[in-house]
């Protein structure tokens, strides 16, 4: 079934100012099974955001290139590395996946050799399925597999997926031991603290993934009935680090280099994890590494801020990459049998649609904080077609060059506005 996404308003509720920790930073590395990950910083799984072009454009964004004293930084080969460590799939069916053709498969499971290390995420509550679908997962070469119990949404939690399976540990049990001896890669789950404060469960979760035999694990620290709302409860992650040996990401509530080095320092957990911050500021992953870098270099730590400029190169870089993918997709379909022509032509008018709604979407997220964003956002939301998005991009960056200094500042982003309305 095609998924269908609304946008909805959706902010960070008051969020916290953190200051730069004198002495902790966020990891240079981590390891998950025999998988290295460097830096510790993952991009969230995003359902209806992270598909292939997201994931390529922040690993792209976040490319830097460091000290050559820092010792995170393989010099030998580039002096160039991506600031962000593993990417991650957006949520897919394991009943879907099971089911579907080899060809829909592909496209749900699509990736670039650039994109690795990458985990494909998973959801649904049958072991078996979840099993099969975790072997696709490996067949088609993703590095590790993820399972999600965190999904708050009414449709996937009905079918006892998401964040509905956290009441019920035996079942997630189960589950583990079903994925565990299906793959050899390895396999991490991704869940929220419980149901609701009364049903606080994600210790006993994480214990439950180590004696099964998971690689590690990864919190939002918000129950199922939080939602989105109040701060993400870090001391929780700090709980679950203080049980298990294995890695522990920690997610919610970061928006920028500060946060993830005081979420470091709050909860010693052993890497970042980071969703909605990654669309209204590609840049962050890269500040990171830049902040890491340059302090373990030089003893103070730096990074960059975007200016103006900087945001119209990026807003454009994205959509071009959107548009791009279009091209290699219809590519493929050419060379496909004549046979489907009709049904191509369909295709064809829907990716066209969705990469606008991509756009919009993007748009409306990236905007904020730039002055004059409402304009710029309402031209976009107006526009019929990829290239007439690109062209009123490209008409209000040209006209705030003439008016604006090079290096005019944006004002700092607080606010992510719209996201898929299955995300409550
Ligand atoms: C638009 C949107 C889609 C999401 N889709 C997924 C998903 O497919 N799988 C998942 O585990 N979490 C999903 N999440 C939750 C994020 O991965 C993350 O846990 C949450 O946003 C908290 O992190 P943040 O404060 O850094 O945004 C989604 C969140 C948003 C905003």
């Amino acid at each position: 079934m095609k998924k269908r996404y609304t946008l909805e308003q959706k902010k960070w509720d008051s969020p916290a100012e953190h200051a730069m920790p004198e002495h902790t930073r966020v990891p240079a590395s981590f390891e998950i099974g025999a998988v290295k990950i460097a830096p510790a910083t993952v991009l969230a799984p995003m359902a209806g955001v992270t598909d292939t072009v997201f994931r390529r454009f922040i690993k792209n964004a976040s490319q830097f290139t460091a000290d050559s004293s820092s010792t995170d930084v393989e010099s030998a080969q580039t002096n160039q590395q991506s600031g962000c460590g593993l990417i991650m799939t957006e949520f897919t069916s394991a009943d879907g996946l099971s089911r579907m053709r080899e060809t829909k498969r592909k496209r749900y499971l699509t990736y670039y050799d650039d994109e690795h290390p990458i985990s494909a995420q998973l959801f649904g509550s049958n072991p078996a399925t979840l099993a099969d679908s975790a072997r696709i997962v490996q067949d088609a070469g993703f590095d590790l597999v993820d399972l999600n119990l965190g999904c708050p949404a009414k449709r996937v939690v009905a079918c006892n997926g998401g964040s509905g399976l956290l009441r019920d540990l035996p079942l997630i049990g189960t589950i583990f031991r079903a994925v565990r001896s299906a793959v050899t890669i390895p396999f991490t789950v991704k869940f929220r603290m419980g149901w609701n404060d009364n049903y606080i469960v994600c210790v006993e979760l994480a214990k439950l993934a180590e004696d099964c035999g998971l690689n590690a694990v990864a919190l939002h620290a918000r129950t199922r009935e939080d939602g989105y709302t109040g701060q993400a409860r870090w001391e929780y992650i700090a709980a679950v680090k203080d049980a298990v040996g294995i890695p522990v990401m920690g997610n919610g509530d970061i928006r920028t280099p500060e946060d993830a080095a005081a979420m470091v320092e709050a909860t010693h957990c052993d890497a970042v994890m980071i969703g909605r911050a990654a669309p209204s500021n590609p840049w962050i992953f890269r500040q990171i590494a830049q902040y890491t870098a340059s302090k373990e270099a030089t003893g103070v730590g730096t990074y960059d801020v975007p200016t103006d400029r900087d945001r119209y190169r990026m807003i454009r870089t994205y959509f071009q990459m959107l548009v791009d993918e279009i091209a290699i997709e219809e590519a493929a379909e050419a060379t496909r049998a004549a046979a489907i022509i009709a049904s191509g032509q369909i295709a064809r008018d829907q990716r066209h649609r969705d990469a606008v709604g991509k756009m919009k979407q993007f748009a409306a997220w990236f905007t904020h904080g730039i002055p004059g964003g409402a304009g710029l956002r309402k031209a976009i939301f107006e526009a019929k077609n990829g290239n007439a998005v690109l062209g009123s991009v490209e008409a209000f960056f040209e006209s705030r060059t003439n008016t604006l200094p090079q290096d005019f500042e944006i004002e700092h982003d607080t606010e992510l506005d719209a996201a898929p309305a299955a995300w409550g």
